[in-house]
């Protein structure tokens, strides 16, 4: 029987290792959504509302959304962090090179352990190093992330 941190790596694993395109996947967690956007200019864009679940008519929201992106076999994790307050990080470790997962409220690395707070700084080693984040905007109803 597999317990649930092996389900998660998994999990993870293989989605992290899916085709590298913006795509949606409701997730294999019920807790993992990959957001529809748009890219151009070096600026990706995606609607707020992707942070909605829709299962509700009280319209549950999301904490975090995963984008696909051509630069990197991770992805980048859009993490709302207040009201109308978002972050942008790698989902890489910066330790050795290991995909992230989100787990209850941070970014847990299933390598050897280390964990990064959703504004992407460093909680425990062994990475040293903060994730990297990108720059974001926002509108009235979009995410303007910039990874250029
Ligand atoms: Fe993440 Fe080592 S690769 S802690």
């Amino acid at each position: 029987m597999m317990d649930r941190k092996k389900f998660i790596r998994t999990c993870c694993y293989s989605v992290v290792g899916a085709p590298l395109s913006i795509s949606t996947l409701q997730g294999c967690t019920g807790g993992i959504h990959y957001a529809k956007a748009s890219f151009e200019n070096g600026v990706i864009s995606l609607s707020k509302s992707e942070f909605q679940t829709g299962i509700s008519k009280e319209e549950k929201s999301r904490k975090h959304v995963l984008l696909n992106v051509d630069f990197s076999q991770f992805p980048v994790c859009v993490y709302k962090t207040g009201s109308d307050k978002y972050v942008a990080s790698l989902m890489q470790c910066t330790h050795n090179v290991c995909g992230l997962v989100v787990e209850g409220g941070i970014y847990a690395c299933p390598c050897h352990g280390s964990e990064f707070s959703t504004e992407g700084q460093v909680l425990e080693g062994p990475a040293q190093e903060n994730l990297k984040t990108f720059e974001i905007e926002v509108d009235d109803e979009n995410i303007f992330i910039h990874i250029a």
